[in-house]
């Protein structure tokens, strides 16, 4: 079993049949372990999205994501990581309306930054980022979660 972190950004959650629909999306295909809404603070964003600083988008990213709630799960499944991603699709929303006109990012993605949502790229960006929205989850060992 592996395990991921998924995160619905600010303009999903002011939208409640995307949000409603996701998180179908997300019951049918997962087991939730936790979930809860997040407001993102500066250090968090920070924190997060620390590889990305320097960036272009750097700072338009980080401002959106403080712009409201975020609504945060741990996620467990066979494959979990490229399970979610697969869903999610890719990054940019215009590649994803062309290539996967059904995931996530095509149906509910308004932009390269407000894609709607975000999921670990890997095994130890799982658990990094597991640490900085669930500092309080307790992460089994590897050979049982990951
Ligand atoms: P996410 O999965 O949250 O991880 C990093 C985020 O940076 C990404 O989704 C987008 O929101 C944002 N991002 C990545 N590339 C670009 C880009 N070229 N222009 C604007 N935002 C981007």
């Amino acid at each position: 079993m592996e395990i991921t972190l998924a995160l619905l950004k600010p303009h999903v959650l002011r939208n409640s049949y995307a949000l409603q629909q996701i998180k179908t999306l997300i019951g049918n295909n997962f087991t939730i372990l936790e979930s809860k809404e997040v407001c993102i603070t500066k250090e968090l964003s920070e924190r997060f999205y620390a590889e990305h600083k320097g960036k272009f988008f750097y700072h338009r990213l980080s401002t959106f994501m403080r712009s409201g709630p975020c609504y945060a799960f741990i996620l467990e499944s066979e494959s979990c990581i490229a399970k979610w991603r697969h869903l999610m699709g890719p990054t940019k929303v215009f590649k994803a309306v062309y290539s996967e006109p059904n995931c996530i990012r095509a149906l509910y993605g308004l932009s390269d930054t407000r894609n709607a949502c975000h999921g670990s790229d890997s095994e130890s960006s799982a658990l990094r980022e597991i640490a900085i929205l669930f500092p309080e989850f307790k992460i089994r060992k590897p050979d049982k979660h990951i």
